[in-house]
């Protein structure tokens, strides 16, 4: 099969190969790839600052990936030849809290990842796409949607008609707008970009904030909720801009720390944070329970994902050029 392989760390090293194509064995599927969607994630993987001592030669990257089971291993029960599906990143968490060794079975790293024509998941590390999503489209949802449903829902405990802030305008922040906005949340949208702030309106955004324009966005922020702060932020910014999303926040209410977009490093003040008694929360995607429910609630809820743009199979390398560079939700990869 047609892969792409990390011969070495950084991008250049990114070469397409020919590679046996892999056969499921007892509780695997074959899925052939029709799209995957990039994450931050895995520029970082390629580039070798994400856990390089975790990464095997020649991996097989990218983490989120939608197709079609072409095979079945024995003993698959879950799903059938001819059913569309999607990977689950966090492959061997379906439920309740998460193990320590839930980084050694990510998809994309160490595991092998989606960019071939084919892809060996276990049959539990697999989700069924909901019919009223693309490929292309179904391909954003594991990492970038998860982790905001995952914020929001399970880790936020979101309840409609409170507010939620979200940073800039990529895939995990985009979908957190749509996906609380649906819920009926009130989303306050902050950008760099005015063009961008009128799209996250469209998408559902009640309030919007320019960051670049308005540096102090957290007073702005808490001036939207009448003096109080919100309910939820969902940061995915890190560094010293944390202390922002502490002070953005109500007294007792949640910031889901998501990101390191600014820094992987964050050096907190601790009174706000004590005196706001504010939960603060990592965020590690999701998992698979959480993720059956994303995709229910998405197709009820009519909700079409933000492509920014689709790009194919041979030109994945400018794909990954283009992460990082404002764009607004996900860049996919046309695989099939
Ligand atoms: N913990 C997890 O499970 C998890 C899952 C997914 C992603 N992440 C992390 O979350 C972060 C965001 O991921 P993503 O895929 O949504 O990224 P992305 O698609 O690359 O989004 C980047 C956008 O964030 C905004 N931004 C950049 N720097 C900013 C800053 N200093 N302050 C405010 N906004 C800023 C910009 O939006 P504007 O152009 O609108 O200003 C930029 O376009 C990354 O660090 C990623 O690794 C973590």
């Amino acid at each position: 099969m047609k892969a792409f392989v990390l011969e070495d760390f950084g991008l250049k090293n990114l070469k397409q190969r020919t590679v046996p194509t892999p056969e499921p064995g007892p509780g695997q599927i074959l899925v052939k790839v029709s799209a995957v969607s990039l994450n931050f994630r895995d520029r970082a993987v390629a580039e070798g600052y994400y856990t390089p001592e975790k990464m095997p030669p020649n991996l097989i990257p990218v983490s989120d990936a939608a197709g079609t089971v072409s095979a079945v291993g024995p003993g698959v029960s879950r799903f059938s030849v001819g059913d569309r599906v999607m990977s689950h990143y966090a492959s061997r968490w379906l439920d309740g809290p998460p193990r320590r060794d839930l980084g050694d079975f990510t998809l994309g790293g160490p595991l092998d990842g989606g960019l071939a024509e084919y892809l060996l998941l276990d049959q539990d590390g697999a989700v069924a796409t909901p019919p009223s999503l693309s490929d292309e489209e179904a391909s954003t949802l594991p990492i970038a949607a998860l982790t905001a449903w995952f914020a929001l829902f399970e880790r936020g405990g979101l309840e409609p008609g409170q507010t939620v802030l979200v940073q800039g305008t990529g895939g995990v922040s985009v979908a957190a707008a749509q996906l609380a906005s649906a819920f009926g949340a009130r989303v306050i949208a902050t950008s760099s970009d005015d063009g961008k702030l009128a799209r996250m309106r469209e998408l559902g955004a009640a309030e919007v904030i320019n960051y670049r324009t308005t540096p102090d966005w957290a007073a702005a922020a808490v001036e939207l909720t009448g003096g109080n702060g919100v309910d939820q932020v969902l940061d995915v910014v890190g560094g010293s801009s944390l202390n922002r999303s502490v002070s953005a926040t109500r007294p007792n209410g949640h910031v889901a720390v998501i990101g390191f977009l600014e820094s992987m490093t964050a050096s907190l003040d601790l009174m706000p944070l004590l005196y706001g008694q504010t939960r603060v929360t990592g965020i590690a995607t999701g998992h698979r329970r959480a993720f059956e429910e994303l995709a229910a609630f998405v197709g009820v809820h009519g909700i079409k994902p933000v492509i920014d743009t689709v790009h194919a199979f041979d030109d994945a390398p400018l794909a990954f050029e283009r992460l990082g560079q404002g764009a607004f939700g996900k860049i996919v990869v046309r695989v099939g």
